[in-house]
């Protein structure tokens, strides 16, 4: 882990007293530390680093991090791979939809946290606009792929082309990305570990829909977000599952209840007020579809309408 991000770390479970984590590094080069532990004090909580990367969730979600099913098997990281960084390496029927999320950035000073990264296309494009990116996801498949891509600045996987037939992949990646003002760490989205107000800018991209708790998830981004200038981008196809989350957590597709309606029209409505979970209230400054593609295998691909908003608040 990039030590710059060190003393941002609170603990993920004493989020409400901003307890900052303490380091006790065990093995460490001139940028990162490479082994070592975080500790809590309130709590004496503990958190790994190893291999350079950090957990920083909270033991109830240990166990999700860790599993090689859905997000952590080789399939969906092959998947996920593909998405991001087709472009780079010319497949035909490349997605352009990362390029189109990022532009919906303005530059800032401040730094941005991409919610639910994946392999960390969205983050690097963010070095772009912002001093520093972070990416969290619950995957440490992903971050794993994510910190190796953006160390070797360059981009080499197996793609599975049908079930064990794979084919290497190589490819630079952009140059124009910020690899040294990039960091990726093991994170829960329904419990950040940064301190309050610390972002200028957050995406959350594709994940309301993935969180047990949506609403939890929308209460920590705005918790790190800066309350005078923060730019959120939300994107999501908004098919709420009831394998991921109780119907009565949706924030849209149901017929009652405060989040009757569609998920969009709900999260615009959260963004404009100015109390409730996304106060002080953001403007709305662009909204609209992304056509999004992850591919499975040479013959299987999803085509996913994923609605984004992007809000902005403006100086006090
Ligand atoms: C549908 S994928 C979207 C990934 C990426 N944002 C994109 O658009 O390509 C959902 C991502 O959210 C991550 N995720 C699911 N639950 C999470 C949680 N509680 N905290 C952080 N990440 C989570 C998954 O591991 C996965 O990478």
């Amino acid at each position: 882990m990039k030590k710059w991000l060190v003393e941002e770390l609170i603990c993920p479970e004493c989020k409400d007293e901003q307890t900052l984590l303490t380091l006790d590094s065990r093995k460490e080069n001139d940028e990162e530390i490479l082994e070592g532990r975080l500790t809590c004090p309130g709590c004496q909580g503990v958190y790994d680093i190893h291999d350079g990367i950090a957990v920083v969730v909270p033991a109830k979600t240990l166990p999700i991090t860790r599993s090689t099913a859905g997000y952590g098997s080789t399939s969906m990281l092959s998947s996920y791979l593909w998405s991001h960084y087709s472009e780079f390496f010319n497949g035909p029927d490349a997605t352009d939809a990362y390029k189109k999320w990022a532009r919906a950035f303005r530059p800032r000073d401040g730094w941005a946290l991409d919610i639910g990264c994946s392999v960390g296309r969205l983050t690097l494009e963010l070095t772009k606009t912002h001093a520093r990116a972070v990416g969290v996801d619950t995957s440490l498949s992903f971050i794993r792929a994510a910190r190796h891509l953006a160390a070797q600045k360059r981009l080499e996987f197996d793609l599975i082309l049908e079930g064990k037939i794979t084919r290497k992949r190589s490819s630079s990646l952009d140059p124009a990305f910020g690899f040294e003002h990039a960091e990726f760490i093991v994170a829960d989205a329904m419990a950040l570990p940064f301190r309050s107000n610390r972002f200028a800018t957050a995406a959350s991209v594709n994940i309301l829909e993935k969180v047990p708790d949506p609403l939890r998830h929308l209460e920590e981004a705005n918790r790190i977000m800066d309350k005078t200038r923060a730019q959120f981008l939300l994107s999501d196809p908004f098919s709420w599952d009831e394998a991921v989350s109780s119907p009565d957590l949706w924030l849209g597709g149901r017929n009652s209840g405060p989040f009757k309606g569609y998920g969009l029209d709900n999260i615009c409505r959260l963004l404009q007020e100015d109390t409730g979970v996304l106060a002080p209230g953001f403007r709305i400054q662009e909204q609209g579809e992304v056509l999004w593609k992850i591919r499975k295998t040479r013959n299987l691909w999803e085509h996913i309408t994923s609605q984004f908003v992007m809000g902005q608040r403006l100086d006090q």
